[in-house]
């Protein structure tokens, strides 16, 4: 193996937006013998923390180890290899990974050959590299999000050189296709369609920590959903930081509306989509919504502000106008539709009644679920150099009277399901109770329920008998007829 040279993440790099076309890298995965064999009989453990395209990236990761011989376990303590793949996205979601890294220490001091790798958005932190490197000894290998496919040879690097590894790209390479997966799921898949995003809004790390959007070519993107369909899969959820702008980096217009009619068509059972933004969602998607059955009613339609001004700072590039609009088109053309949103309080100098306007909108769109945040300030963003004269106290209870609201909403909309069927797929047996099923509806309602014969991965029909603010309780169909 050549010697190895770190490199380090530098966020004036990651913000530049080239206009190249971005490469498609498609060579089968094949790996050297010593590195296929590195994981004879060790054992790996990996934490996600973050969004869906973090699960989809542990997946690979995942993936990868497999072809490496390393075998998962669930207990830190029983693992030879430690991953945690990490988020970026708000300051209290890095300071839970460093507590979790601080830990470490101990289960270091039992196992002195125990190898910890952290990857993910924080990796691609300037900041957060140099505290590790300074004050974190236990990291031994440091990779990012454009260089999954590289973590065979870092892995190796850092177990049998015994060197700390660094590797992080500032900016994007190629689209690598073909790169092992190992799917959490038996039932439900994450589909990447596109990575990155170019949307820069304000207050936001992602732009810099996920490089510019980058599709994958819809028929590379049909074939997947085709062999998941062959698998037996019933759900996919097409995934993209701006699903609605996908296809616009190949030359395509209004390529998102056109990808899931085709996806819709292949049959597969259900599809949802994550995340889509107001301003790229076309009337068209609309029609393409209502047109399938099989892509599910539940739309999770961030909205951030119900202030023009405060949308303007943070670069959404829409009006509360618009967001109606659309709203009431999707509502008009699909009744049964759900809505989720997520909702930003507090961003810099947020006045008193730029904040009720967003209680006014939340009031107009009755969300069934909302996640909602305090303004976070992120390294390298515009808005983190904006001044604040919003207190620290004032923000947490804009949180809370938010949330109340959010929390009378949600239950409100639960009751239109008391006494009506729904068509539930099953995940398993509920976390809380060993004889209750749970999974979702195509509402994307949590629905806990008994049953007889119940398989994982079945959609049965559940009949509603009590409502809660973020669930259902059912009966499945079967057992009532009974
Ligand atoms: N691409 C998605 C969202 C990705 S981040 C979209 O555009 O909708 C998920 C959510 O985290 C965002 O919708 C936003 O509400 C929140 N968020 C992002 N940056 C934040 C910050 N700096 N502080 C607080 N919340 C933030
Ligand atoms: Fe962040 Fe905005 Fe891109 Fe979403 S669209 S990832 S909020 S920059
Ligand atoms: Fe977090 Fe990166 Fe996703 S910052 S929300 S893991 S894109």
């Amino acid at each position: 193996m050549e010697k190895f040279n770190n490199i380090l993440p530098d966020l004036k790099k990651a913000k530049i937006r080239t206009k190249d076309q971005t490469v498609i890298k498609r060579e089968i995965f094949d790996l050297p013998a010593q590195v296929k064999n590195l994981g004879i009989g060790r054992k790996y453990f990996l934490r996600t923390y973050g969004c869906q395209a973090n699960e989809r990236d542990s997946e690979t990761i995942a993936g990868i180890l497999e072809a490496m011989s390393f075998t998962r376990v669930d207990k830190e303590e029983e693992a030879d290899v430690l991953f945690f793949n990490t988020c970026a996205i708000r300051k209290n979601a890095e300071d839970k990974v460093f507590g979790e890294i601080g830990m470490l220490k101990k289960l270091k001091r039992h196992n002195p050959d125990l190898i910890f790798a952290l990857s993910g958005c924080m990796a691609q932190e300037e900041s957060v590299v140099n505290t590790l490197l300074a004050k974190y000894p236990q990291v031994d290998l440091i990779f990012g999000t454009h260089n999954i496919h590289r973590l065979p040879y870092l892995l190796y690097n850092a177990m049998m050189a015994k060197e700390r590894t660094v590797e992080v790209y500032s900016q994007e390479g190629e689209v690598v296709e073909n790169l092992p997966v190992s799917r959490f799921g038996k039932h439900k898949a994450w589909v990447n369609i596109m990575y990155g995003c170019d949307k820069f809004c304000t207050y936001c790390i992602v732009p810099y920590t996920r490089g510019k959007q980058r599709s994958r070519l819809m028929s590379d993107i049909l074939q997947e959903v085709e062999s998941l369909k062959k698998e037996g899969y019933q759900e996919i959820c097409l995934l993209g930081q701006n699903v609605n702008a996908y296809g616009k980096d190949l030359g395509m217009e209004d390529g998102f509306a056109m990808l899931l009619e085709e996806v819709a068509k292949t049959g597969i059972p259900r599809i949802r989509f994550s995340t889509s933004h107001p301003r790229d969602f076309s009337e068209n998607m609309v029609y393409v919504m209502k047109k399938y059955a099989n892509i599910m009613p539940s739309l999770h339609l961030p909205v951030q502000s119900g202030n023009n001004d405060i949308l303007k700072i943070m670069g959404r590039g829409y009006t509360v106008e618009h967001y109606k609009h659309l709203f009431d088109l999707l509502k008009k053309e699909i009744p049964t539709i759900t809505f989720s949103t997520d909702i930003i309080v507090g961003f810099p100098n947020e006045t008193h009644e730029q904040f009720l306007d967003t209680l006014a909108l939340v009031d107009y769109c009755q969300y069934d679920l909302a996640y909602t945040f305090i303004y976070s300030a992120r390294e390298s963003t515009p808005a983190a150099k904006m001044p604040d004269t919003v207190s620290e106290e004032e923000k947490a209870q804009r949180l809370q009277i938010l949330n109340e609201k959010i929390t009378y909403y949600s239950n409100l909309n639960n009751q239109r399901y008391l006494h009506k069927t729904l068509k539930v797929l099953v995940d398993g047996l509920s976390k809380k109770n060993k004889e209750v099923y749970s999974g979702y509806s195509e509402e994307n309602k949590l629905v806990n329920f008994t049953g007889k014969n119940i398989a994982v991965g079945q959609i049965v029909d559940v009949y509603i008998t009590e409502v809660k603010s973020y669930s259902l309780n059912g009966v499945a169909k079967e057992e009532e007829n009974e």
